[in-house]
């Protein structure tokens, strides 16, 4: 008898049990949900299960406040960790910058726990600030760079293609695109690589209208943030399901996503997004693509902006 996929979801939040539904639903596999709160990944699974006789679908789900549960997942995503929220009093965001010192702790020992039982899963991560939480599951995991992937181009693309369809009035299935860089006010849409049913967008829209877009993109995080309180969840949810199903079903999509970079791009060392083919063994091939010379700069802020939080973290820069 074949064996199901298993994808485990530690994070049983917002983003993760928001994923877990969307993972069942398209029957990806069975689905572990983990988190510190006793009680809540239980009850969520459990919650989730009871709506598989209506929804039709055969997957188990499983919630636990243990890793033990875990042991042998092909996908682990990881979304422990706290989230920007605005500050009651002072009206602030907390910036995605600010969350690095609480979020490497959870997920440095998050991840030690998981590749302990799962020495052989494809990680994915998900917390913020997402490029410099990529090398902490990186290095804590110990494992190739290949297995070890960031979620937030699919998000900021998905995003961006979005605030298009909605200009030109037109299906977001027909919209082809890519959104490049860290996961930050510095990521590097890329407009002269977008196309609509083939047509380039400058061709549709004006300069001014693609320049807002990409602010709103730019800004897509805290626009949600502005209006819930809170961080959005059914897109980055969706976004990661993307990337599980791509790699369970071994689709090799073309994704952008957070990858290591040894030399690709001319970066080295560094996570960033870029397109990646995304199969059953992970990163299967970052592709290198032509950019111009202004988004050559860009892509260069945007990982002067990863960098800078990078160096926060207490590793030195060796490959695993
Ligand atoms: N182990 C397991 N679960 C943890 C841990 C831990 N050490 N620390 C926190 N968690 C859990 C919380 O209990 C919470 O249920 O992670 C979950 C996070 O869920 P939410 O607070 O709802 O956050 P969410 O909106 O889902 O965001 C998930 O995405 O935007 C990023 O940085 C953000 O890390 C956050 C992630």
């Amino acid at each position: 008898m074949s064996r199901r996929n298993k994808i485990t979801i530690v994070g049983a939040g917002n983003v993760g049990a928001t994923a877990a539904h969307w993972a069942v639903q398209k029957h990806l596999g069975d689905v572990v949900l983990v988190d510190i709160k006793e009680g809540m990944p239980q009850g969520k699974a459990l919650d989730l299960a009871e709506a598989s006789p209506v929804m039709g679908f055969d997957c188990t789900l499983t919630g636990s406040n243990s890793y033990d549960a875990t042991a042998g997942s092909d996908v682990v995503v990881i979304t422990a960790g706290v989230p920007r929220r605005k500050d009651p009093k002072t009206g602030k965001f907390t910036s995605r910058d600010e969350l690095v010192e609480i979020n490497r702790k959870i997920v440095g020992s998050v991840t030690r726990e998981v590749v302990k039982r799962s020495p052989d899963a494809v990680l994915i991560c998900v917390a913020n600030p997402l490029d410099a939480m990529c090398h902490v599951m990186y290095h804590e995991s110990g494992f190739p760079k290949e297995r070890v992937i960031g979620m937030a181009g699919v998000l900021d693309t998905a995003r961006y293609k979005f605030f298009i369809s909605e200009a030109l009035g037109v299906s977001v299935d027909d919209i082809h695109g890519m959104v490049l860089g860290g996961h930050g006010d510095t990521m590097v849409p890329l407009p002269h690589h977008t196309s609509i049913g083939g047509i380039p967008l400058p061709e549709l829209l004006p300069k001014e209208k693609i320049d807002a877009i990409i602010e709103r993109t730019r800004k897509g995080g805290g626009e949600i943030v502005g209006l819930l309180g809170y961080s959005g969840y059914y897109a980055p949810a969706a976004s990661v399901i993307a990337m599980v199903e791509s790699i369970v079903r071994d689709r090799k999509r073309v994704l952008p996503a957070a990858c290591m970079l040894q030399g690709e791009y001319g970066y080295k060392d560094l996570f960033i997004g870029v397109p990646a083919v995304l199969g059953k063994g992970g990163v299967e091939k970052i592709i290198e693509m032509k950019l111009g010379d202004a988004e050559k700069a860009m892509l260069e802020v945007s990982a002067e902006a990863v960098r800078s939080v990078v160096e926060l973290l207490p590793y030195d820069k060796s490959s695993n």
